[in-house]
C-alpha cells in the first residue's frame, strides 16, 4: 500500500527522503516521487521528480536533475484511482500546493465536479482534488492553516494525507483518517511517516494520528489538533527494540529471513501465551484481558482476511475442539456488508498482522458499535486496531517485511492454538493433565520448526519440478484443510502459478475433472486419524496421472511410499501443533518455487503489505 514521508527541518532532506522511501518498499507500490521546496536567490519554488516503477528509478531521475531543499514529502504510490504513470505518481501540485496521499477520498468527483469551472486538473487522481482544494481556499484568503483545516471537513473516505504549501515555509501539514500516521519528533526537525519503520532512522519518538486528528510540524514543534480542530496532546511513543529486523542480513530475500525466524518467532509468541514452567496457559487474567472470560463467551467469532483468515479457520477447529466453543470465521470484506445476526455474549476477534487492514478494522468497528466484546490477534501494537479493540492479543513475531506473510501466520496459529487451550481450560473441558502435555506440544514447536527448516534443499529440488507447472492443487482435512488454502495462496501470490487448495474430500465433486497427467497436487495428511481418507484421495488424483508431493511424517511415507512419487518427511509431531509444522513447508515450496522462476519474492506483482483500502 502508499507510503508516505516528510522531513520539515534545517538540513537539506532530498536524499533522506528516498531513504525513507526505501524502508517503505515493503508495503508494495508501483510508482514513487518527492517534492521539496527549493530556496534560490531567495525565491522560493515547488519542485518534483517522479517515476514508475522502482525506486531506483527515482533515485536516478534525482541524479540527473538534482532537488534539495529543508523542507519535503515523499511517497510511494500503488495505483487506486488511475493508471500507473509517472502523472499519477504523487506528490501532486495544484498552485501553490504539493501533497502526498495514502488511501481514497470516497466523494472526490463530486468535489471534483464542483471545481471543474475554476481548475483545470492535470490527473485522474482523487489527490489531486485535494491540493487544488487547500489552494482555492488560499485564494479566498485563508491562510495555509485555515485552508487545511476547512478542507479535510468536506472530505469523505479514508486518508493519510502531507502537504507542503509554496509561501508557507517552514510548515507541513498532516492528517490521518483510516490508514495510520506517524509524526516523529527530532532535534531542530520533526518528521512524518507511514508508519514508525519509515522514520526508523530518524527518530524514536512518535506520536500516532488518532482517527480524525490533523497536524501542523515545524522545524520546531508539532502541534496536533482533533477533529473538531482543538489542540490536542497526544502521547509520544518511544520505539524500541532493533530496526534491524527491518534489514535482510545475509538473506537473499525478507521472506526467507522470516521463514528462518519462525523458531525464535514462534518462541516469543508462546512467551506471552504460556507458563512453559508451570507447564499451564495464562489466564485472562495473567494474558491482561481483563474482564474477559470465556466462561461467558457462547460463541467466537473470527474475523480476517488472506493469510490471517485461514489461520483463523485452523483455529475454528481448536475452538470446537479444544473449548466445545463455536466458533464462526468470516472474510472480512464479506462480514459487515452481509449484515450477520451477532448475539450478546460473542466475542468477535480480528486477525491481523498489520492492525491496519481496512476490512477488518470495518469489521472490527461494526461489532463494537453493535455491541460485542472484542479483541484483536495483532503483530503490531501500535495499529489502530490494537488501540480500537477491547483486547490486544499480540503475536510478537517482529517486523514482518516480505509481502507474503509467513513468521505472522506461524504465530497466529501459535498465539490462538493457545488461546484455544485457554478457553478449554476455563470452561473446563481440559483437565490439568491434559493441559500440561498440550503445553508440552506448544513448547515443541520452536523446535520442531528448526527441524522441518533442514527439509529446505529437499524441497528446494521439488520446487524445480513444480516452476515448470502451469496450476496446481493442494488438498488437506480437518485443520489441514484452512493449510492447503494457505499452500495455493502462497504458490500463487508469489509464483504466479495458478493453484488452488481443496478440502480433499471436495475435489472428486468437480474439481477433479481438471487433473490430468502431470498436474501437480500437493496432499498435506501426517498420519493422524483422517490420514486413511486422505490417502484415498490422494489415489484418486495419482491414478489420473496427477504428479503428487505428499508432505507427511516418517509414519505416512512408509504407508504411502508406493503412491507418491515425491515425499515430504516432516518430523514427528503432536496432532494439535502439525498445522503450525506443517506451514513451513508450503512456505518453503512457494519460496524456491517463485525464486526458480525468478519473480519479485518480496514484493510481487499487485501486492500490497497493509491493504488499508476497501
Ligand atoms: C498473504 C498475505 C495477505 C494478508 C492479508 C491480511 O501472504 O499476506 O493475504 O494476510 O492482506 O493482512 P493483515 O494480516 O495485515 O490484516
Amino acid at each position: 500500500m502508499c507510503g508516505i514521508i516528510g522531513i520539515v527541518g534545517s538540513k537539506p532532506v532530498a536524499g533522506r527522503l528516498i531513504d525513507g522511501l526505501k524502508r517503505l518498499e515493503y508495503r508494495g507500490y508501483d510508482s514513487a516521487g518527492i517534492a521539496v521546496i527549493e530556496e534560490t536567490d531567495g525565491l522560493s519554488s515547488l519542485v518534483r521528480r517522479r517515476a514508475k516503477g522502482k525506486i531506483v528509478n527515482l533515485e536516478e531521475r534525482v541524479k540527473l536533475e538534482p532537488v534539495d531543499g529543508v523542507l519535503g514529502i515523499a511517497h510511494t504510490r500503488w495505483a487506486t484511482h488511475g493508471a500507473v504513470t509517472e502523472t499519477n505518481a504523487h506528490p501532486h501540485f495544484a498552485g501553490r500546493v504539493g501533497i502526498v496521499h495514502n488511501g481514497i477520498i470516497e466523494n472526490f468527483t463530486e468535489l471534483r465536479e464542483a471545481l471543474k469551472e475554476t481548475r483545470t486538473f492535470n490527473t485522474q487522481t482523487d489527490t489531486e482534488v485535494v491540493a487544488h482544494m487547500i489552494d482555492e481556499a488560499m485564494r479566498a484568503g485563508m491562510s495555509g492553516q485555515e485552508a487545511f483545516s476547512h478542507t479535510l471537513k468536506q472530505l469523505r473516505g479514508a486518508f493519510a494525507i502531507g502537504v507542503v504549501i509554496d509561501g508557507v515555509e517552514g510548515q507541513m501539514f498532516t492528517a490521518r483518517k483510516g490508514p495510520p500516521l506517524a509524526i516523529g519528533i527530532g532535534d531542530g526537525e520533526n518528521y512524518i511517516g507511514s508508519d514508525a519503520i519509515a522514520l526508523s532512522t530518524l527518530s524514536k519518538k512518535i506520536i500516532y494520528l488518532e482517527e480524525g486528528d490533523w497536524a501542523v510540524l515545524t522545524a520546531d514543534g508539532v502541534q496536533v489538533y482533533d477533529a473538531d480542530d482543538n489542540p490536542i496532546e497526544r502521547e509520544i511513543t518511544h520505539i524500541t527494540g532493533s530496526m534491524a529486523a527491518a534489514e535482510k542480513g545475509n538473506y537473499r530475500h525478507f521472506m526467507l529471513k522470516e521463514i528462518y525466524e519462525q523458531p525464535e518467532t514462534t518462541a516469543h509468541t508462546l512467551t506471552h501465551y504460556i507458563d512453559a514452567f508451570n507447564h499451564k496457559v495464562k489466564t485472562e487474567d495473567e494474558l491482561g484481558l481483563k474482564g474477559l472470560d470465556f466462561n461467558r463467551v457462547e460463541r467466537v467469532s473470527l474475523i480476517a482476511c488472506g493469510t490471517a483468515a485461514y489461520a483463523a479457520y485452523v483455529a475454528k477447529y481448536w475452538f470446537e475442539q479444544l473449548a466445545s466453543l463455536p466458533c464462526d470465521v468470516d472474510v472480512a470484506s464479506e462480514f459487515r456488508y452481509r449484515k450477520p445476526a451477532l448475539s450478546g455474549n460473542t466475542l468477535a476477534i480480528a486477525v491481523s498482522q498489520s492492525g491496519e487492514t481496512a476490512d477488518t478494522l470495518a469489521a472490527l468497528r461494526y461489532c463494537k458499535q453493535n455491541g460485542l466484546q472484542t479483541g484483536v490477534l495483532v503483530n503490531v501494537l501500535s495499529s489502530t486496531m490494537a488501540r480500537e479493540a477491547d483486547y490486544a492479543m499480540p503475536i510478537n513475531a517482529g517486523p514482518e517485511i516480505g509481502v507474503a506473510s509467513t513468521k505472522a501466520f506461524t504465530s497466529q496459529l501459535t498465539a490462538l492454538l493457545s488461546l484455544a487451550i485457554t478457553a478449554g481450560a476455563q470452561r473446563g473441558f481440559i483437565d490439568a493433565e491434559a493441559e500440561k502435555s498440550l503445553v508440552e506440544s506448544l513448547t515443541h514447536i520452536p523446535r520442531h520448526i528448526n527441524e522441518t527448516l533442514k527439509l529446505d534443499g529437499a524441497i528446494e529440488e521439488l520446487a524445480q519440478k513444480l516452476s515448470t507447472a502451469k496450476s496446481a492443487f493442494y488438498l488437506g482435512r480437518g485443520v489441514h484443510y484452512p493449510l492447503a488454502l494457505e499452500g495455493a495462496l502462497k504458490l500463487k501470490e508469489i509464483s504466479y502459478i495458478h493453484a488452488e487448495g481443496y478440502a480433499a474430500g471436495e475435489l472428486k465433486h468437480g474439481p477433479i475433472a481438471l487433473i490430468e497427467e502431470g498436474t501437480p497436487v500437493i496432499v498435506i495428511a501426517p498420519s493422524d486419524e483422517l490420514f486413511e481418507k486422505t490417502i484415498s484421495n490422494l489415489q484418486e488424483v495419482a491414478t489420473r496421472g496427477a504428479n503428487v508431493i505428499l508432505i507427511t511424517d516418517a509414519k505416512g511415507a512408509k504407508y504411502a511410499k508406493d503412491m507418491a512419487p515425491h515425499i515430504i518427511t516432516c518430523p514427528d509431531v503432536s496432532d494439535i501443533t502439525a498445522p503450525i509444522i506443517y506451514a513451513i513447508t508450503i512456505q518453503l515450496l512457494a519460496y524456491h518455487t517463485a525464486v526458480h522462476l525468478g519473480t519479485d519474492v518480496d514484493q510481487p506483482r499487485n501486492l500490497a503489505k497493509s491493504v488499508t483500502v476497501e
